[in-house]
């Protein structure tokens, strides 16, 4: 008898077993079968829970199937999670990074494989699975407010810096998205502007560095944006996500879309939203009700479920990974001091005033030398356990600094802090710069060998940026930079400005006035120290522009579609850059238009000195099965070490298509070259990067003839040229869709 019911509850058990099998790698439709329609729909949308406090969002679990809930939490610059917890003596803090547009500074794809790599570490340890990064939009225009968590005005360096972050932080076994997919591109009225874009714009543009990304990088996930592209809304656009991002890239991760709940549940499934991120109940009970009607189909349904197990069955979670919450801080905190060094640009060094000589008695003035810009607001920033500031770090470097200055810069931002709070209760707005006494500049100048300004700017998620005070220099500012350089430069001492900003800011009209230029961006918890090493030359600078900085804003031709006035759209409801946003310029942006057009420019794009020179040589133009290899000598030609990078721009015939005068195709950096050594690098450029989009025929198209080849050490500095020969016109037809008359 005994027996008998052993047998009989053997069999029972087999047949649950059967009925509700543990997912694993190997049997991912079983389990497809056995789940409910409620688990099938709630697998689709996000839901709330605390496992990692202060991570953003999270997937769903379904115990009977051994489906863990997997932990999505923030951001590009570093993880964004709550650094203590009630009742916990740890603390759980992050490394505070370089921002986005730093590393693209580096132009150097193996530094920022490092520095993720680092990032990755923490996203593990602390039990993350997916870190909701990279930012990726193009820098359209410089008053986008998220341009500082992004790259580049051009798509080729934006999608392979993109790449390799997604390759260092994917090394760790966690994930990445790949954000804001697409033409997410102003802050302004972000969650319903519409986007309307050429079909030739989007395809060379704003779809190419995501497309690179995707390619090079494989993340895990994609982010669509919250805004509309050409009236749809992009998480609802069956042919951006699914016909673009899966058929022709070959996408194989899963869509989820930005932090919001719109109506359009049923469209984003559809469409190929696989998940609803952050989840809320109607959403579960839309997708229930959109398969009991016939709206999603069954195939759509297990389609969206069997992305989401195929994403789980790649996770910690799901693998059962013990993660330690104890990520290696020191190392990673030398990691950050390294991405910055590294990607820090000099944009002028008059008559060698840097580096400085360590003793120098230095004049350090700027609020901003006290509260120094680490990173910028909103999903982003990351809590950090220190910024070091640049008063402790020149210290630290050897300079003696004048400490009545010092005092009266604490003084009055410890104050102007205190007042925020009071008055609004956020601590982060930027303290505006003071204006310092001409009669104390004068005794300044006369008790110090130097003076150094650091000119700060916040930038954040949620707002664009003016141009009155932001884009360009305020009043106070301005006269700072004209007194400091007027009394010092009467004693014979140097003026340096050191640019702590996220963003691109005016500089033609005051650069003149100062000796020295140094743009760190806003360079991480270590950034400060990476400042000094360059100011006293333990570093030569190696960075480069990842966009241009025009003379003026308007120069810009998106500057003519751009919403730069918020007051303009609550006082009159204007609709234009607002409701929809007209990028008219087509493909017209940055240098490409800039460039072709001959136009002066403050600092071209691509543009960066060292504190050696170098010459290029020995081009040479080889033809592979698929485009061609172009090989390039560098030396180095003066007396300190340094790095080049070495940019690589296509003129490409003109054939029926408008093209810009040249395009970046590839670029390397070198090694460290001591004085004298040389490094010959090999860059590769396919045929099919050669191409420019024809909507005519909707397809990518090379046009046979003569391509002109320049190796430059930025766009306008071309050192090298040559020529390759295309033989034959060759094309690559892809889906005619995403069209604005659609
Ligand atoms: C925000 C941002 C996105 C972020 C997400 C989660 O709205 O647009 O970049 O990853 O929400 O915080």
């Amino acid at each position: 008898m005994k027996k008998a019911i052993l047998t009989i509850a053997a069999a029972i058990m087999t047949i649950a077993a059967m009925a509700q099998p543990k997912l694993t790698k190997d049997n991912i439709d079983d389990v497809i079968n056995a789940m409910t329609l409620q688990e099938k729909a709630s697998l689709l949308v996000g839901v709330r829970s605390s496992l990692v406090p202060g991570a953003a969002g999270y997937t769903c679990g379904i115990d009977r199937f051994g489906i863990p809930v997997t932990v999505l939490a923030d951001g590009p610059a570093g993880l964004r999670i709550r650094p203590t917890r009630e009742g916990d003596s740890k603390t759980y803090y992050a490394t505070g990074m370089p921002i986005g547009t730093l590393l693209a500074s580096s132009w150097d794809t193996d530094l920022v494989e490092t520095v993720t790599k680092a990032i990755g570490e923490e996203v593990l340890e602390y039990g993350v699975d997916v870190l909701l990064a990279p930012g990726v939009n193009l820098h359209r225009n410089p008053l986008c407010g998220r341009n500082f968590e992004y790259f580049s005005e051009d798509p080729l360096l934006s999608g392979k810096m993109a790449a390799a972050y997604v390759r260092g932080i994917q090394s760790n076994g966690v994930g990445t998205s790949v954000k804001h997919f697409a033409t997410n591109n102003q802050e302004t009225n972000r969650l319903e502007n519409n986007s309307i874009v050429s079909q030739r714009a989007l395809r060379e543009l704003y779809l190419k560095n995501f497309e690179i990304a995707i390619k090079e990088g494989k993340p895990w996930t994609v982010m669509s944006s919250y805004n509309k592209l050409n009236g749809n809304y992009t998480q609802q656009d069956y042919d951006l996500l699914t016909t673009i991002l899966k058929k022709e890239w070959g996408f194989d991760g899963i869509v989820m879309t930005d932090w919001g709940n719109k109506e359009g549940t049923v469209k984003s499934a559809k469409a190929g939203n696989d998940l609803m991120e952050p989840g809320r109940q109607n959403e579960v009970d839309r997708i229930i009700a959109a398969v009991q009607d016939g709206s999603i189909s069954k195939e759509e349904l297990d389609r969206n479920v069997r992305n989401m197990l195929n994403y789980i069955i790649r996770t910690p979670k799901f693998n059962g990974y013990n993660f330690t919450n104890k990520p290696d801080l020191a190392a990673h905190a030398k990691v950050a001091l390294k991405g910055a060094e590294e990607s820090i640009v000099l944009l002028k060094n008059d008559n060698a005033c840097l580096p400085l000589k360590g003793t120098e008695k230095v004049a350090l003035y700027g609020v901003t030398s006290i509260d120094f810009v680490a990173g910028g607001t909103g999903s982003g920033e990351v809590n950090k356990a220190y910024v070091v500031n640049m008063e402790d770090a020149l210290i630290k470097a050897g300079f003696t600094l004048d400490n009545t200055l010092a005092d009266f810069n604490r003084t009055y931002v410890n104050y102007k802090k205190a007042e925020n709070r009071l008055n609004h209760g956020w601590a982060q707005a930027k303290v505006k710069e003071i204006a310092v006494p001409l009669s104390a500049i004068h005794e300044q100048a006369a008790a110090n060998d130097m003076a150094i300004y650091v000119l700060g700017r916040n930038a954040g998620e949620g707002a664009d940026r003016n141009i009155n005070g932001d884009f360009e220099l305020t009043e106070a500012e301005r006269d700072l930079i004209r007194d400091l350089s007027v009394e010092y430069h009467a004693l014979g001492k140097k003026v340096v400005v050191v640019l702590n900003i996220g963003g691109v800011i005016e500089t033609a009209s005051w650069k003149g006035l100062v000796d020295a230029i140094l743009l760190p961006w806003s360079p991480g918890q270590e950034g400060a120290n990476a400042i000094a090493n360059i100011l006293t030359g333990k570093v030569s600078p190696s960075g480069k522009l990842p966009m241009t900085f025009p003379v003026k804003y308007q120069d810009h031709p998106s500057s003519l579609n751009f919403p730069y006035d918020w007051n303009l759209f609550h006082a009159r409801g204007v609709k234009k850059d607002f409701e929809y946003t007209k990028y008219e310029e087509g493909i017209w942006v940055g240098y490409r238009h800039l460039a072709t057009r001959g136009a002066e420019v403050s600092y071209p794009f691509g543009y960066g000195l060292s504190y050696t020179s170098f010459e290029y040589s020995t081009l040479a133009i080889k033809a592979t099965a698929d485009g061609f290899e172009a090989t390039i000598a560098v030396t180095n030609k003066g007396s300190v070490a340094g790095k080049e990078v070495v940019q690589l721009y296509v003129s490409a015939p003109e054939g029926s298509l408008e093209k810009p005068a040249c395009e970046l195709k590839a670029f390397a950096k070198t090694k460290e070259l001591k004085p004298g050594e040389s490094q010959t690098l090999t860059l590769k450029v396919s045929n099919y990067e050669l191409a420019s989009f024809n909507e005519a025929t909707s397809a990518w198209e090379a046009a046979s003839g003569r391509y002109s080849i320049r190796f430059g050490s930025s766009v306008q500095d071309i050192r090298a040229t040559a020529e390759f020969k295309l033989k034959k016109a060759l094309s690559w037809p892809v889906n005619n869709v995403l069209s604005p008359e659609r």
